[in-house]
């Protein structure tokens, strides 16, 4: 009888003792020094041609996108991400000496990039694309440093983010990095040739395509099993670029090209949505670099197995263009004859660039219909996809009326099976869009 106490206390001993030593462990695992405060560079530190490769740079990584609030201050943060654990917010990486990075040296901000752990030592969430950072060159890291340092300063406090507890114990993304992040610069793949590494080293770094593309676990890290396989990101569905890619004609080399070069394919469509703020990133970049990611994506979607068929592809589209364009019974095919045949409808013997062909289009052939009905709902601005070219809105549509277009346009222009539940898809989001 006595001597259960004393077993008890030895098992609580234990177990205590191996809490220690797992709070010891993880604070060992986490704990990162700070990197000493500079007194902020003068205006002038930097050399022009660094700078000017920075702003390129920015540029490529959407930067601007992510650290600047719709009508604010360009990179003084604050910008909402929602995600599934909560929204977190942009910091604020003007080089501000209070609230933005102006007394980070360089090795700071090479170590934030690089690993994701801020100057003071605590780290970043990965809603900060680091993991694909990391990728990026020193050379490259250092232009981006001298770009943003000499930025004008603005002064914005961060924003409080809504992570819950636990989730927002800092510490514990070190136990993230040790099981997701593989951390260093991007090696080159000797087998292939100069631009597809370019491309490789783009993608994988500094335009981190694959924060999109690529679907991602629970934890919300990039599955490595399933690149480029697609994914939803900001109620978008960001399509896969593998050869599972849903588009009727491949995307070649030089539909990659002319798609991210100027928005907009007549065999495919249009940049829109979050896609159209890539495509505007990517515009300061020089032909060469566009060329490389081309390169890359042709091999990585398989575009030459896929190739061969195209003219018969291109002469179904065509032939199914004039359905919808004479009167019908069809509730949807009425609808689009009132709404959307006069800028869609194409003839033989090609769809032309400012009338996207919707039978050629991933939006209509993809087995998600968030795209399609997003683009009916919103339309398409004037700096979208084709530069110039607009789409009006039309959210004055019911739900019930946008489902039955969606579901005749689906049937009548696609081989695939119908999307299921559409009315309730359209409604869900609406909702979406709307925050509530
Ligand atoms: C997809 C959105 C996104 C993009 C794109 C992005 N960032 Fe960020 N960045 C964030 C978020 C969110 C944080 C804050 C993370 C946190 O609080 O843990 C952050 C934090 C940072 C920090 C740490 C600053 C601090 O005060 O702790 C630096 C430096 C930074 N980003 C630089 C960049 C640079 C340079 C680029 C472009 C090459 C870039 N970011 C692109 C979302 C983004
Ligand atoms: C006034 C002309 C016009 C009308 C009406 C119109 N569209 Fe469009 N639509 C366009 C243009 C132009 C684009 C490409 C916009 C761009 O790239 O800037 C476009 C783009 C699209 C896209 C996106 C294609 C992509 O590549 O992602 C879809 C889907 C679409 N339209 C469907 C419709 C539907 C459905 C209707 C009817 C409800 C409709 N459109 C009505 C002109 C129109
Ligand atoms: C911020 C998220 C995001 C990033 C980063 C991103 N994409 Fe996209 N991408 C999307 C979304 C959303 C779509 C679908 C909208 C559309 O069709 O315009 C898309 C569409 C595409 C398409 C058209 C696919 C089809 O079948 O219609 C291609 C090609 C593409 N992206 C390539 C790239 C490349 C290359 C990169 C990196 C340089 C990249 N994307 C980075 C979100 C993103």
């Amino acid at each position: 009888m006595t001597r259960r106490p004393i077993v008890f206390r030895r098992v609580l001993l234990a177990v205590l003792g191996l809490l220690v030593l797992g709070v010891a462990g993880l604070f060992a695992i986490a704990w990162r020094p700070a990197i000493a405060p500079i007194d902020p560079p003068a205006p002038g530190a930097f050399a022009a041609d660094r700078i000017a490769r920075g702003e390129v740079l920015a540029g490529a990584g959407y930067c601007a996108t992510c650290h600047t609030v719709p009508g604010g201050v360009r990179y003084a943060g604050g910008y909402a991400m929602r995600t599934a654990f909560g929204t977190i917010h942009s910091t604020n990486i003007t080089p501000d000496p209070q609230t933005g990075i102006g007394r980070w040296s360089e090795a700071a901000f090479v170590r934030a990039m690089r690993s994701g752990v801020a100057r003071d030592g605590s780290h970043l969430f990965p809603a900060f694309p680091f993991d694909h950072f990391t990728r990026i060159t020193d050379q490259d890291l250092g232009d981006l440093y001298a770009y943003l340092m000499s930025r004008e300063p603005s002064a914005a406090a961060p924003k409080p983010n809504t992570v819950p507890f636990p989730l927002n114990v800092r510490a514990l993304q070190a136990g993230w990095k040790l099981l997701f992040l593989r951390q260093g610069p991007f090696t080159p793949d000797r087998t292939r040739d100069e631009a597809w590494n370019r491309g490789a080293y783009l993608a994988e770094g500094v335009s981190h395509c694959g924060a999109c593309h690529t679907p991602r676990n629970a934890v919300g890290a990039e599955r490595r099993d399933a690149a480029y396989a697609g994914a939803l990101i900001d109620g978008w569905q960001a399509p896969a670029l593998t050869d599972a890619n849903p588009a009727p004609l491949a995307w070649t080399e030089e539909a990659l090209y002319a798609y991210l070069r100027s928005g907009a394919t007549a065999e495919h469509g249009s940049a829109v949505g979050s896609m159209a703020e890539v495509v505007h990133g990517l515009s300061k970049l020089p032909d060469a670099d566009i060329r490389a990611l081309a390169v890359y994506f042709a091999d990585v979607g398989r575009a030459a197995a896929r190739s061969g068929d195209e003219r018969t592809v291109l002469a179904g589209a065509l032939a199914a263009s004039g359905e919808g364009t004479r009167q019908e019974t069809d509730r949807g095919a009425g609808l689009y004859l009132a709404a959307c045949a006069a800028c869609h409808y194409n003839r033989a013997p090609a769809p032309l660039l400012a009338r996207p062909e919707l039978a050629l289009n991933s939006a209509l052939v993809g087995d998600d219909p968030t795209n399609l009905i997003r683009v009916v709902l919103h339309g398409v601005g004037t700096d979208d996809g084709i530069p110039g070219a607009m789409m009006p809105p039309f959210a004055h549509l019911g739900d019930a009326e946008i489902a039955s277009l969606a579901a005749y346009l689906r049937r009548t222009r696609t081989g695939r099976a119908p999307w299921p539940d559409l009315e309730a898809k359209v409604a869900e989001v609406r909702r979406l869009d709307t925050g509530t």
